[in-house]
């Protein structure tokens, strides 16, 4: 029995919707843990790409999956996105996924607010997807969110309302912004419940029944350590924790369940919306990887901004996930460089450092140390052995392990499901 966390190690979109279908052929029962339709996760299986933000990847191999109490649930884009899938001959019913009840709800409200605040801050925005997942999570840590399960107690839920109302319309006062009625929203809750509430279960249950019968479960993590509302580069960051740690809190699964942590890492850097980023490239080598990579954003279209691999960072993420192996996605958008830096330390007011500062100012100066290793210009998509692998690139991986100290364990060469290199079956080890 082996229970397996996924989890990014950079700024997200490091390929773990890749790598969570491919490991869940082994695995049972696939959980998200936290986010929201923020996610948006990439498969590609015999030529068709499917397009994930809030449903499991496992649901494409018709796996049991689970959206776990720590996501924050738009129903609305959730039907919109099962209607897509369906369309490519997924099928979703209440059999096959199952949302928990103690998920909280993200309404059309906070989709609003998310685009109000971020319109307000100017220059000074997070650069946020909209998607009303920071409203969405602030009204749960305030105690004032409306759960899945509430739907199905009407006796409650208008008090609920009242309560959320409360406290947005003062808000939206302040913004001068028209309150929000009462009527209009619970005539959008009477209208989704009938959705919804077919998939809503105590997850938390589900997932006990299924350890009990020795099913494997497969944690699939959505954005990255350097987005973690407590790690990442804050404020510029998501609104939940997105670390291994999260996938116990965020389903009910006791934590010494948990067996192992794997670590997506792109073979170099991106990042999408405002923050530090010490790597950023640009110049003509950013455009080539943006090309390349094809570095726009799953979600919003928006273009990744791009940068070399930053091994201070990912020795950081390892730490604090307990990551025991990583997966190097994208090798192959690193062929055709003459030469490629990694990031081994950073300067900061004549200093040396070996961990990424807390502060802003610190996080938006430090200098990257690079190290310079030579290219393979030579092509490796596709590639899925690693003696196959061009020597330059294995010099590369290997580099990486040392300066890491982790063993890469799959090493990806196109966006296909069977393109990967697999030098440690986390199910064998
Ligand atoms: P996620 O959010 O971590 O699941 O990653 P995304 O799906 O947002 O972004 C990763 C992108 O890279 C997707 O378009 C994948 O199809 C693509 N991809 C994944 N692995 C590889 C790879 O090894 N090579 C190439 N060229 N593309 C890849
Ligand atoms: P996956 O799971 C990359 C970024 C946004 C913004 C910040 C906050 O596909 O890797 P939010 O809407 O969460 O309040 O936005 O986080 N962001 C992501 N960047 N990949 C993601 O998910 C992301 N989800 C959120 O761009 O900078
Ligand atoms: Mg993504």
């Amino acid at each position: 029995m082996t229970n397996i966390v996924i989890i990014g190690a950079q700024w997200g979109d490091e390929g773990k919707g890749k790598i969570v279908d491919l490991m869940s052929e082994k695995a049972d029962v696939v959980v998200r843990f936290q986010g929201g339709n923020n996610a948006g996760h990439t498969l590609v299986v015999n030529g068709i790409t499917y397009k994930l933000s809030l449903l499991p990847s496992g649901i494409v191999r018709g796996k049991l999956s689970v959206v776990g109490n720590g996501v924050v649930v738009d129903p609305w884009a959730l039907r919109e996105e099962i209607g897509r899938i369906c369309a490519l001959g997924t099928e979703v019913t209440p059999d096959v996924l199952k949302i928990s009840d103690q998920a909280t709800l993200i309404l059309p409200l906070h989709r609003e607010l998310d685009q109000m605040s971020e319109a307000a801050a100017g220059k000074g925005k997070i650069g946020t997807t909209g998607r009303g997942i920071g409203p969405a999570y602030q009204d749960k840590v305030a105690r004032r969110a409306i759960r899945v399960g509430d739907l199905a107690e009407k006796e409650t839920l208008s008090g609920k309302v009242d309560n959320l109302l409360l406290f947005h319309n003062a808000l939206r006062k302040g913004w001068g912004q028209p309150e929000i009625k009462k009527e209009d929203v619970m005539a959008q809750l009477e209208e989704i419940s009938g959705f919804i509430l077919p998939f809503a279960v105590p997850a938390w249950k589900i997932l006990s029944q299924q350890l009990k019968q020795g099913k494997k479960l497969l944690f699939e993590g959505a954005q990255a350590t350097m987005l973690d509302n407590d790690f990442g580069t804050y404020p510029f960051v998501t609104s939940s924790n997105t670390i291994a740690g999260q996938a116990a809190v965020g389903s009910g699964v006791g934590m010494k369940e948990i067996d192992k942590v794997i670590g997506v890492v792109k073979a170099y850097t991106t990042r999408v919306g405002s923050g530090p980023f010490p790597t950023e490239l640009f110049d003509a080598d950013a455009d080539r990887i943006r090309e390349v990579g094809h570095e726009f954003g799953t979600v919003t279209g928006r273009p990744r901004r791009c940068g070399w691999f930053d091994a201070v960072l990912v020795r950081q993420a390892i730490v604090v996930n307990g990551v025991e192996n990583l997966a190097v996605m994208k090798l192959d958008v690193l062929d055709q460089f003459d030469e490629i830096k990694v990031c081994v330390g950073y300067e900061y007011k004549g200093r040396k450092l070996d961990y990424y500062p807390m502060q802003m100012n610190a996080q938006a100066e430090v200098k990257p140390i690079y190290e310079t290793l030579p290219g393979w210009k030579t092509s490796t998509y596709g590639v899925r052995d690693y003696e196959k692998l061009p020597e330059n690139a294995k010099k590369y991986i290997e580099r990486l392990e040392t300066l890491l100290e982790v063993k890469i364990g799959m090493i990806s060469t196109s966006p296909e499901r069977e393109d990967t290199v697999i030098r440690i079956d986390p199910y064998e080890k």
